[in-house]
This record gives C-alpha cells, structure tokens and sequence, in this order.
C-alpha cells in the first residue's frame, strides 16, 4: 500500500489531519532507524519472528470471514456517545459496513498482536476498546490458554462482538460493557501482562489508563497503543509514556507504539522504519 493511500485512509480526501499525519511520518522518517542498524538483540528478536514474519495461521482465515461478512453488513446502528477522542466516526449512527471498515484495526495489524501474544506466550491480556471484536478474536487466537478480558462501552457494538465471538466459537473472552474509566480500576489486580489501549484517543484519557495500569505491570508486561500519531495530543501522550521511569524499551512502528519493562537494561527508544508502519 502506498504511504498516500495509507494517510489518506478511505476518504481519500487530504484534509488538514492527513496533512498533519503526513508531516508527522516525515519527521519519523527523518528519525528512525531501519532493521539494519538496530543493535539490542531483543529488537532484532522481535523484528525477525514478529514484524517480519509471513506466517499465516489457520485461525486468520476463519477471523478474516467473518470481517468480510461484515462488510456486506448494512443494517444502521445507532452509536453511544462517549466523548472526546473515542469516536472515529462522528454521527451517532453507522452502518455495520462501515463500522468495520473505519473502526477495525487492518489484518496486517491484528496479526503484529497475534503474533506478539504467540511469541511471548502472553496469557492474561486486557483490551481496552473492542469494538466489533476483530483484533480480540486475533488475541484470543494467538494463546488458548489464555484469558482476553476486553470493555466495550457502547452496549449495540458490544452485543455485535458477541455474536461474532460466538460464530468464531472464542472460548477465552470475557467481554465487559461499560465505561473505560469505570471498569479499568475495577480490573487493576489482574496484573495483566499484555495491554492493548484502542478506545478513547484523548491525551488525558491514555495517560490516565496508562499510570492506572502501568503501577501494576511488571518486569515481563507489554503495552501496545494504537494511533499515536493519531493527533498531537496523541503523540504528546506518547511521549510521555515513553519517558516514563519503568519503561525501559519502546518501539515505534507509527501505526503502534509498544512498551517493555525489562529491567538490567539502558532505557532505548526506537523509531522503526519498516512497512508495519503503513498497518
Ligand atoms: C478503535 S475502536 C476498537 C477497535 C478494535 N480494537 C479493533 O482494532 O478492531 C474503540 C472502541 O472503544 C469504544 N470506546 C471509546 N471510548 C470509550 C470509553 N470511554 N468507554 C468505553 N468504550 C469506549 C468505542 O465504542 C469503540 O468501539
């Protein structure tokens, strides 16, 4: 996919956010590091068997089904309001076709997080935004053993994901309708060692859920943030995580920013320039 396909998304117009996030990937690029001179074996680790994989597991195709289905799903939907920084379709009502194509993380980054929760054999995983429950099949797929806990606010979207846990027989989700800001603090001692923050895409709401979350992440937890280059107050949010003193490793593809705790280690930031950055 091209870089102006990708930044322009299906509107296909250039509006004033596309030519931010295209000025942003400039200046990515500007900074970032390839493959080729990354030097910590963990990176290089988790390029080769995670980013750079092709291996396409059997469950993808059963997910992937369901996702076209869903695309030829145009039955309206009225949609919750819940706030600054959690819609990316602005009116309050969509079609499931649409709902999929603009709100559903890509296969190609479903498959980053299917790929992540394989090689790490991450078990206890919090998703904080499911929406049609897409990339929550990828994580539930990726280790049977373990247990997906994912919130959904809007309760229309959260029965829809549902029923396509139930088509693609998940064993292992526990889907919880409700507010972020409600349901976060009441998960805290689950000591979840994978988080996936995809809902509200406010600054004050990601760094809220972050140092919620983060005080009881440990040495072997990962965090993966989607959209941090989605507005300023995104990336102002990332920047700030990643200074944060427990992070020791963050890696930015663009499309995500994923966090490491590992400690005995020299805090490193890398921008990685690589085609997971168009996800
Ligand atoms: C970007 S979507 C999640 C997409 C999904 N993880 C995927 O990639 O396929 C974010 C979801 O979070 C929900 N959401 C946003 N803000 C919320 C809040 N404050 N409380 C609960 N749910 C919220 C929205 O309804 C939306 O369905």
């Amino acid at each position: 996919m091209s870089l102006i396909k990708f930044l322009l998304g299906p509107t296909k117009a250039l509006n004033l956010n596309m030519i931010k996030k295209i000025s942003y990937y400039l200046k990515f690029l500007f900074q970032g590091t390839s493959k080729y001179n990354i030097h910590s074996p963990m990176v290089h680790d988790f390029i080769e068997n995670i980013l750079d994989s092709a291996i396409k597991y059997y469950s993808f195709i059963g997910i992937e089904h369901v996702r076209s289905l869903l695309l030829k799903q145009k039955d309206t939907i009225e949609l919750k309001d819940m706030g600054v920084g959690s819609q990316s379709i602005k009116s309050s009502t969509s079609t499931i076709n649409i709902l999929t194509k603009k709100v559903q993380s890509r296969p190609e980054k479903a498959q980053i997080l299917f790929k992540i929760v394989s090689f790490f054999q991450k078990e206890n995983i919090l998703e904080i935004g499911t929406s049609l429950g897409l990339t929550t099949a990828y994580l539930s797929n990726a280790n049977k053993n373990g247990k997906i806990t994912t919130i959904e606010g809007d309760p229309t979207v959260s029965n829809l994901a549902k029923k396509n846990f139930k088509t693609l027989n998940l064993k292992n989700v526990e889907l919880i309708n409700g507010p972020f800001d409600k349901i976060i603090p009441q998960l805290l001692n689950n000591k979840f060692d994978l988080v996936f923050f995809d809902g509200n895409h406010s600054k004050e709401a990601t760094l809220r859920y972050f140092y919620w979350l983060v005080d009881h992440a440990n040495e072997e937890s990962i965090f993966i943030f989607d959209d941090i280059y989605w507005s300023y107050d995104m990336k102002q949010a990332w920047a700030e995580i990643r200074k944060c003193d427990k992070v020791m490793l963050s890696v930015d593809l663009f499309s995500l920013g994923i966090v490491f705790f590992k400690k005995n280690r020299q805090k490193e930031h890398i921008k990685l320039i690589h085609r997971s950055n168009f996800y």
